[in-house]
């Protein structure tokens, strides 16, 4: 196993050796921002780890308090839900409303953490060909019982390939089928798509104030979504956001509340911080979309085929396994590290080549790991 020796960032060390850096999912570079770090330490010496108890008895510390104050903010909506980890989102969700569906609708590539809350609700489960709207509306068409209401579960922006539910097209399947929901793990979305952040509904141009409501005097699609703090926001750990309604059913659905210890303390802080940062400095989101055009521009232009979507990483497929294994060892030999996925959601044991950019890299930074790309392709 290798250690990481500091925080991510642009520059991060791996076994001792420093990488120009683009891996993992600090999409905002927000794990290395001093004031990030520096709430978590003040927090921990004013509150110390974490509250030993739950949230449904004396577990709720201000910073705790305060991720789901700034959630509700950045968000614009009634209130937040904010839990240990952003693993635990898909479930939550699920917590809320699994009692308004007859059947789950899952797509076949979809996030572990969807696969696990789906099973354990124990409502019939179908999975349809990955990203493809048509194979949608044909499983719909074979397996919904008349009058049953359908939930469809996607990642917005799935995890390995960087590729972005068609939510469109679901959402015109779903016209026909009366309260039907639609649920995102956005997880890689949040802090990063729309041109507030907001995720994937936003930079579709969807009407985001109707995203996880409990509304059933309409009977058009619902609108759901999840998120982390853990990745683009640079804290730790999972987040709905919505209505008062729903996040009252959201607590009170799942035994997260009443049944785990609080987030720790510092992880609450720096998750609060993050979250602050972005909605102070919305500009953060835009250097990222940015970057995340520039290096797909770049990909393409070494003949690769990336398309132009604002998510900041890809994984492309470059030859076998141990094609993109030499190429990722290659790159790293230069000091530029990214990432070869294997045996992830979506990906097959060859694996592929994730590369992500983040809103702190420079214009130089990318065209430094272009050119050895090049060289090494
Ligand atoms: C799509 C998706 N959902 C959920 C998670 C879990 O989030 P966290 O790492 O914050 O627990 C991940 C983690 O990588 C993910 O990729």
């Amino acid at each position: 196993m290798q250690l990481m020796l500091s925080a991510p960032g642009t520059s991060t060390t791996i076994d001792g050796r420093s990488y120009l850096y683009f891996g993992g999912t600090g999409y905002l570079g927000l794990q290395c921002h001093p004031q990030v770090i520096e709430a978590a330490c003040e927090a921990t010496r004013r509150w110390g780890v974490g509250s030993a108890t739950n949230r449904g008895g004396w577990g709720t510390t201000p910073p705790v308090q305060e991720v789901e104050h700034r959630a509700a903010q950045f968000w614009q909506c009634d209130d937040a839900y904010y839990f240990a980890s952003g693993y635990s989102c898909n479930h939550i969700l699920l917590s809320a409303i699994h009692r308004s569906v007859d059947m789950l609708f899952v797509d076949e590539f979809a996030h572990f953490s969807i696969e696990d809350a789906c099973r354990f609700f124990r409502l019939p489960i179908v999975r349809f060909r990955h990203r493809d709207a048509m194979a949608l509306s044909e499983s719909l068409g074979e397996h919904l019982p008349p009058g049953a209401v359908p939930l469809v579960f996607s990642d917005g922006v799935f995890a390995s390939r960087g590729s972005l539910a068609p939510v469109q097209q679901y959402l015109e399947v779903l016209q026909v089928y009366d309260h039907a929901a639609l649920c995102l793990d956005d997880c890689h979305a949040v802090g990063v798509l729309g041109t507030r952040g907001w995720g994937t509904y936003e930079h579709f141009g969807l009407d985001t104030a109707q995203v996880n409501d409990l509304p059933l005097s309409s009977a058009a699609p619902r609108l759901f979504a999840t998120g982390t703090l853990s990745k683009a926001f640079g804290g730790h750990g999972g987040i709905v956001y919505g209505s008062t309604r729903f996040i009252h059913a959201a607590r009170d659905g799942s035994d997260y509340f009443r049944g785990a210890s609080a987030p720790a303390t510092p992880a609450a802080a720096a998750s609060a911080m993050g979250l602050q940062l972005v909605t102070e400095n919305p500009e953060i989101v835009y250097r990222l979309q940015r970057n995340a055009k520039y290096l797909r521009a770049g990909l393409r232009s070494l003949g690769l085929e990336v398309d132009s979507s604002p998510v900041p990483f890809v994984g492309i497929t470059l030859g076998d396994g141990a094609n993109m294994a030499r190429l990722q060892q290659s790159l790293a030999s230069d000091q530029i590290l990214v990432a070869h996925s294997r045996c992830y959601s979506g990906l097959d044991a060859d694996g592929a080549l994730r590369i992500a950019v983040f809103a702190t890299h420079t214009t130089e930074m990318i065209d430094q790991l272009l050119t050895a790309l090049a060289k090494h392709l």
